[in-house]
């Protein structure tokens, strides 16, 4: 059984140094939290890092843990977080992860069972649903100001230059080189999970195709397309539209509609500013039809403030501590995260099925977790075999010479030299 320091902190090591390393500066006292370790498979950084933070370096998971720890955060690669989830919670220790929960149906089947087996917590780490507007929005929506959930909205869309993609996708074989462009999706879904309770059950999906044109994608090593609309029809009745990724026109954004009102948060200006709009038809006008304002958080406001991603990432810690030490599982559970991650899975089935609808099942139910227990359906690129997917909508597509070029240029003045 972990034990805790002798102040009663909790022991933390972080897999993943690079947005691990916001998890691991972030775990302080404070939070209840002592960072003892890391883990890389990059030497050179890692011993940087394990330096900077003054706390012991692995570049072997086995190792790392045997390491005296009581919880640890997985920030490593996007499609390879499940098993070691499923390794660190059989070693008796609590897990929060990065998206996504999981990469394959089968993953999402044998995650949940893994948690179940071994009492400890989990915690998904989408940090969305945390920032300031979507906390409002989870608020109002549960004083029933906008009564029932009907229909709602929530886009990612997260354009960039070539030579950023290119420094943070080392490698032909990155994930980000070659993800479907459907699977990204849970920072869209997740707040509006949040914000109305609710679960997701259906889905059918449109992907953009990659485009030859578009000046970013021929200075990247690319395999994938640049976005997707996914509907969702939720447990409630209410449908839900995602919008995620390559596009031009940055934006974060959440729209609520409910029976008697609808909210969102500003497109233009401040997009930390709620619009919430109330036609009173039929009933006592109690509030202005329209109300636009910055809200507050509802506990920790100085500190989230400070924090990463309109103040979401501050709650990562903060509720993966809170669990740990109530002994509560988190909103953020584990039967959470593998639905909204499913959500990315079955879109991609459904993308390359014209738009057919594929169901999210509820892992909750164990005859559910056998029936996907051997699909190990999925789009990586060094995975394939004659029955799984290409990650674009268009096949196997594969970077011009001149963009692997360029891409590689990039990837030398990181430091990396593989292919
Ligand atoms: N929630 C957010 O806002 C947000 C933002 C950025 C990234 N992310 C997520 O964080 C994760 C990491 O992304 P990133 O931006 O750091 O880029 P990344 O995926 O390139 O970095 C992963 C890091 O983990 C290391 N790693 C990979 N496999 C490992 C293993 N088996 N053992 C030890 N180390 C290993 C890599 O060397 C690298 O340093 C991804 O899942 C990504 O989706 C989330």
């Amino acid at each position: 059984m972990a034990r805790r320091t002798s102040q009663g902190l909790i022991r933390v090591g972080v897999v993943g140094i690079g947005r691990g390393y916001g998890f691991a500066r972030a775990a302080s006292e404070r939070m209840g939290m002592k960072l003892v370790a890391l883990c890389d498979v990059r030497e050179e950084p890692l011993r940087a890092a394990g330096k900077d933070l003054g706390v012991a370096t692995y570049t072997d998971y086995e190792r790392f843990l045997e390491h005296e720890l009581d919880a640890v955060i997985l920030a490593n690669f996007f499609h390879e977080h499940a098993p070691l989830a499923v390794q660190a919670l059989a070693a008796d220790k609590h897990v929060m992860s990065e998206t996504a929960a999981c990469f394959t149906m089968s993953q999402a089947a044998a995650l949940v069972d893994a948690v179940e087996k071994s009492g400890k917590i989990y915690m998904f780490a989408e940090n969305y649903p945390y920032m300031i507007f979507n906390q409002e929005m989870r608020r109002i929506y549960h004083t029933g100001a906008i009564g029932q959930f009907v229909y709602g909205e929530g886009e990612y869309v997260h354009p960039g230059p070539a030579d950023f993609w290119n420094s943070i996708s080392p490698g032909l074989a990155h994930w980000r080189n070659w993800l479907p462009a459907t699977y990204y999706c849970t920072h869209a879904l997740a707040p509006l999970m949040f914000i109305t309770d609710t679960m997701p059950s259906k889905v059918n999906a449109c992907v953009m195709p990659y485009r030859d044109d578009d000046p970013v994608g021929a200075r990247r090593a690319v395999r994938n397309d640049a976005a997707s609309v996914i509907t969702v029809r939720m447990d409630s009745g209410a449908v839900v539209k995602l919008l995620q990724y390559h596009l031009r026109g940055e934006g974060i954004w959440v729209r609520v509609h409910g029976s008697r009102g609808q909210m969102e948060n500003l497109r233009q200006g401040d997009s930390n500013m709620v619009r919430l709009r109330r036609e009173q038809y039929h009933e006592k006008i109690t509030t202005p039809r329209e109300q636009i304002y910055l809200p507050n958080w509802p506990a920790e406001h100085q500190a989230a403030a400070a924090a990463g991603h309109g103040g979401g990432d501050y709650f990562m810690n903060y509720h993966f501590s809170q669990a740990i030490r109530t002994g509560k599982q988190p909103y953020l559970d584990v039967y959470r995260g593998v639905a909204m991650s499913v959500v990315g899975i079955q879109a991609w089935r459904s993308a390359l099925a014209d738009s057919n609808t594929f169901e999210i099942p509820d892992f909750h139910d164990k005859a559910a977790r056998k029936k996907y227990a051997k699909d190990h359906w999925n789009p990586d690129p060094a995975q394939h075999t004659k029955d799984m997917p290409w990650p674009s909508i268009l096949g196997n597509i594969k970077p011009s010479k001149a963009a692997l070029a360029y891409a590689k240029k990039v990837w030398r003045k990181c430091g990396y030299t593989g292919e």
